[in-house]
Formats: C-alpha cells, structure tokens, sequence
C-alpha cells in the first residue's frame, strides 16, 4: 500500500521520502518513483524503535519540510491457531507499530506542521478498528485506538491549518493482506487494489476528508455492529473464524 501511496504522489517537482525496513523494497519502489519524475530519498528504518523514528521525522522535517505525511506501516498479525489468547509479545509489537509509532510520528510532524500553519497528515487505519474481532484482539484494538487519536489531532490541529484524514479499509489487494486472509480471494470480499485505494486516498486528502472507509459496504457493517443488540453482537463475533 506505501508503494503504492508513492507512485500514486510521485511526478515532477516532487520531493519523497520513503521509509520502511527492507532497502530493496523500498529501492523498487524509489526506481519506479525516480522514473515518474520526482526526487526521491530512503530511509531504512524499524519504526518500532520509536525514540528514533520520531527523532527522523524531526530532522527530515527540518531538513525539508513535509507537506504530507502518510503514516502506512502496520501489523496484520492476529491469534495463532490453537492459542487461545494472542501471545503477549504479539500484543505488545502491534501496540508499538500499529499504534505508537504512528501516533507519536504524527504529533510530532503535526506539530511542525501547525507551526507553518500547513500540511496534512494520514493515518491509515482499518475497517477492523469497528469491530472487536475475538481472533485479532491486538490488531482490531490498535487501529481503533489509532483511529480515536487520528480523529482527536484532527481537532487539534484543525485551528492551525493542519487537516488529518483517517483510512480505514476493509480489504486491500495486498499480499500481507491476501496471506492474513488464508490467501482465497473468497475470504476478502470487495477487496481492492492498492492503487484504486491510493488514488482515493489521494482524493480524500485533497478534499480534506476527516475519514474515508472503503469500500463503502464497511461503513454499513460498521453501522450493523453499532446497531445490533449486545448478545446479537457478540454471538456474530464469535461465529467468525479466524484466517486460515
Ligand atoms: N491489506 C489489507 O487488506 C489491509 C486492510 C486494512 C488495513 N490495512 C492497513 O494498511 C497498511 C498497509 O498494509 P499492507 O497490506 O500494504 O501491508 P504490507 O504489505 O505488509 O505493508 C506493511 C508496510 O509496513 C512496513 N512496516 C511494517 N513494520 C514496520 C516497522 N517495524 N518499521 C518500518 N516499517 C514497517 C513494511 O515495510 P518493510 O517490510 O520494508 O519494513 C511495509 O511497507 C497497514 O497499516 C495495514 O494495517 C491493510
């Protein structure tokens, strides 16, 4: 999905900075990036090292300030079969790469961003956040927490020229997404492909969009948990499977 954000941004009189922790991922990525026309840098990078990736996104932004930041990595890890619980270490990588890095990446470009009275920040969270998946606690737990503080920086920053577009998508034609989903497209309805998902999200943000689900039938599921009575609700939880 970064890569496909990247392209989706790249063109001529534009400057990119590409994080994530393989280098020939991102290499691909900046080549196809380069051959768009924009100027392109890397930077490899664990994000669960927080204290360092705050620090880069710091000295970046002073460098050469960010009009944009999307804030993409994630963990779609969920409970293993035969556990009955997530183990705690599983607990405690999402925690850190699904919610705290982004989080405090964010606060700290947004707060630069306030200061030029410009820019835009993205989170992308995930449909999952709606719903208290009983078999991806971590996962459905960590983006719900990041869609809460997305939505809070939102007004936050909201004064001070900044807008903040919270992502949340069901399925993304991905292969971390096809392989947390058992690897049958059957198993992902409505998915779709990164770059119809990066062209919206391209959309949303130009539009200043607070939130963006999609595909749409997410925002009605959504509403359906919302709606259903309690014991209704946690019984449909709990007849869903886990991916195979
Ligand atoms: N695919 C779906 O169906 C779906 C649905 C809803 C939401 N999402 C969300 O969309 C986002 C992208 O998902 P995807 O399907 O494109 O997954 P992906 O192919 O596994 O991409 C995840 C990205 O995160 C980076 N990343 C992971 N851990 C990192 C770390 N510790 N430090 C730095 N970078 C890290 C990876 O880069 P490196 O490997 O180079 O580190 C990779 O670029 C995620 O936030 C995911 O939760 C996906």
């Amino acid at each position: 999905m970064g890569g496909a954000l990247a392209r989706a941004c790249a063109g001529p009189d534009v400057q990119l900075s590409l994080w994530g922790r393989d280098p020939d991922r991102l290499a691909a990525i900046a080549e196809a990036c380069l051959a768009a026309g924009a100027k392109v840098e890397t930077r490899s990078l664990d994000i669960a090292d927080v204290d360092a990736a705050i620090a880069a996104a710091r000295s970046e932004d002073m460098a050469a300030p960010f009009d944009l930041a999307l804030l993409v990595a994630g963990l779609g890890e969920t409970r293993a079969p035969g556990d009955l619980v997530e183990a705690a270490e599983l607990v405690a990588r999402l925690g850190t790469v699904n919610f705290t890095a982004p989080a405090a990446i964010g606060a700290a470009l947004g707060e630069r961003m306030a200061a030029r009275r410009r820019g835009a920040l993205v989170f992308i969270g995930s449909a999952a956040a709606f719903h208290a998946l009983p078999f991806a606690a971590a996962y459905s737990g960590t983006k719900a927490g990041l869609a809460r503080f997305a939505d809070a920086l939102r007004l936050n920053l909201r004064p001070h020229g900044v807008t903040v577009t919270l992502v949340s998508p069901g399925f993304i034609d991905t292969a971390a997404g096809r392989r947390q989903a058992g690897s049958q497209a059957g198993t992902r309805p409505f998915a779709l492909s990164p770059d119809v998902v990066a062209h919206r999200i391209m959309r949303a943000v130009q539009r200043r969009q607070a939130h963006l689900i999609l595909p749409w039938p997410f925002a009605l599921l959504r509403l359906f948990d919302r709606a259903l009575p309690a014991p209704l609700r946690d019984r449909l939880l709990l007849s869903l499977t886990p991916p195979a």
